[in-house]
């Protein structure tokens, strides 16, 4: 049992992706049990309430949703909320989320949206009574340059959120 970072944008060149990738590097410097999930490297079927749940890929998910004591779930703002593939995800794994930590990295392109994560956040804490990290990495295209997290702000919330992750983690897990 560990962690498991989510990428959940299915465009190539995310940057969501870059904030994932980050807070997958900082988790693993402590913990050892860290698995990276990039959605752009599945084949996840649409989620129907039925033979979706038997799909390979959905198999694989559940494994890995309900193997991590701690979930990152990191995703583009679409619509004013994360977007539909992180949402699909979340209804083939479902109950799967049952008392994890959760913690959020959004890449968005406004500053508008911030709070859009708020209606997963909850969700999440009420149909699956996870516990959701109190901070989280909102970050704009301005923050990013190619490949790259340029902005020294968002740096640190990664780390930050990466850190917090572990901290509640640990402690929740020490004491159950
Ligand atoms: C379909 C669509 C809807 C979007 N809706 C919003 C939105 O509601 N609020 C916002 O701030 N950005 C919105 N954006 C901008 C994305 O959040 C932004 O491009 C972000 O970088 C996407 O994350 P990614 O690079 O990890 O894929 C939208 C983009 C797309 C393609």
């Amino acid at each position: 049992m560990g962690y498991l970072v989510l990428s959940c944008s299915l465009n190539p060149e995310s940057k969501s992706r870059l904030l994932a990738e980050s807070i997958n590097q900082c988790l693993g410097e402590l913990s050892n049990e860290v698995n990276f999930l990039d959605l752009t490297q599945e084949k996840v079927p649409f989620c129907d309430g039925g033979d979706a749940y038997s799909d390979p890929t959905s198999v694989k998910l559940v494994e890995a949703v309900s193997e991590a004591d701690g979930i990152v779930l990191c995703a583009p703002i679409y619509n004013f909320d994360v977007n539909a593939a992180a949402k699909n995800l979340i209804e083939l794994t479902g109950r799967n989320w049952t008392d994890k930590v959760v913690g959020f990295a959004c890449a968005a392109g406004g500053q508008g949206s911030y709070m859009s994560m708020m209606s997963v956040a909850n969700s999440l804490m009420l149909d699956f009574r996870c516990h959701i990290v109190p901070r989280f990495v909102y970050a704009l295209g301005s923050a990013f340059q190619g490949e790259s997290i340029t902005d020294p702000d968002i740096l640190d919330r990664t780390k930050e959120l990466a850190h917090e992750m572990f901290r509640v983690t640990e402690a929740l897990k020490a004491n159950s």
